[in-house]
């Protein structure tokens, strides 16, 4: 019996899954630490019970694109929701990657953007930020010379944080507009940083930013994702997408968390001030950190206190607190990320670290 293969692009990346214990302080894939409020639930069950359950979703999604749409001030052809951004970047790769195309991507950053790259068989211009994880002007200028027919940002980048320039991405797009080339923004985080790229998306321009329900709306269990972009990408990407893809459960679901965006940004705003105290607390520690923008920051011990990233993650797993490993993965040698919770858990974070490391 010979069984098989799948294609070996397809092969995961190792040590990709963060992985998924019981413990009591779970900081490790950057969720909301909060439920979302009661009365989306309450409405929620409401709406749920209304459901035709025989009958296939809205294929359009109307209700839920158009909230989308309001929300960022522009119109329903601007707008495709999907299962996670994960999804849409998906979409993105298979829409305009593919065999005999290739992609600009800057490491270290989400490591599924070049994930998808290779399920997809797109190939990878690979290139460096610097050592404080920004894109020099030189990087992004040689990965354009290159002619890519994707570029992927990520601001605030994931695992760094780090915020790119309004300089950079104007930059970046004004070259891509130039070669036919498409600027995907991946904003599973900007509401925590202080600009998004979304400001820049008109019908003109080849640029698109995708965004998540994961992280500020506290709906990582729903999976729900969207893309901001010209009317003419949003086409191309529906045409991807299989018929029917988001289910009725989950365009109410969307659309009812637009109606709390009071509530929503009240918690991004004490999450952001969480954020800061932390960053404040982990100066007086020895750790080097690295600005971040998102809700989450990455650290790793200082040479002189003689402890690896992975024996530090080891030690506050065994105070039962879960942290994401990043010590093994390229360029982030030691490096771990943790997320912003409650305040509890951030003191419970670094009360621990305290004691591993002082
Ligand atoms: C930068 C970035 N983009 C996209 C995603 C995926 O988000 P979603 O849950 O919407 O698929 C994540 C999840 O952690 C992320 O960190």
């Amino acid at each position: 019996m010979t069984w098989p293969k799948v294609r070996d692009e397809v092969a995961l990346l190792a040590g990709y899954h963060s992985p998924q214990m019981q413990v009591d302080v779970r900081l490790n894939t950057n969720e909301s630490p909060y439920p979302p409020p009661e009365k989306w639930i309450e409405d929620l069950e409401k709406e749920i019970s209304e459901i035709g359950w025989n009958r296939y979703p809205d294929r359009e999604a109307s209700q839920l694109v158009e909230s989308i749409a309001s929300y960022h001030n522009v119109v329903s052809g601007n707008v495709v929701a999907a299962n996670g951004s994960n999804e849409i970047l998906q979409s993105l790769y298979l829409a305009y990657g593919g065999a005999n195309r290739s992609v600009g991507i800057f490491e270290p950053t989400y490591a599924l953007h070049s994930h998808i790259a290779r399920i997809t068989g797109t190939s990878i211009i690979s290139a460096e930020r610097n050592p404080s994880f920004i894109i020099d002007q030189e990087t992004a200028e040689a990965v354009i010379a290159q002619k890519p027919n994707l570029i992927f940002l990520c601001s605030p980048n994931n695992p760094t944080g780090i915020v790119d320039s309004k300089e950079l991405i104007n930059y970046v797009m004004e070259e891509c507009s130039k070669m036919g080339t498409l600027l995907v923004v991946d904003e599973a985080y900007s509401e925590f940083s202080d600009w998004s790229a979304v400001r820049l998306v008109n019908d003109d321009a080849p640029i698109v930013v995708s965004k998540t329900f994961s992280k500020t709306w506290s709906m990582a269990s729903a999976r729900l994702g969207y893309l901001v972009g010209p009317e003419r990408i949003v086409k191309a990407l529906k045409e991807i997408l299989l018929p029917y893809h988001l289910d009725a459960f989950k365009q109410i679901a969307g659309r009812l968390a637009l109606e709390h965006v009071d509530e929503m940004n009240s918690r991004v705003k004490l999450l952001s001030s969480e954020r800061e105290r932390v960053a404040e607390a982990l100066q007086q520690l020895p750790v080097k950190q690295w600005e971040s923008g998102a809700n989450f920051i990455l650290f790793k011990p200082v040479e002189k206190v003689g402890i690896s990233g992975q024996k530090l993650w080891e030690l506050l797993l065994e105070r039962s607190i879960l942290v994401r490993n990043c010590s093994s993965w390229p360029r982030l040698e030691n490096c771990l990320r943790v997320t912003i919770g409650t305040l509890e858990e951030n003191n419970m974070f670094l009360n621990a670290l305290k004691g591993i490391l002082e």
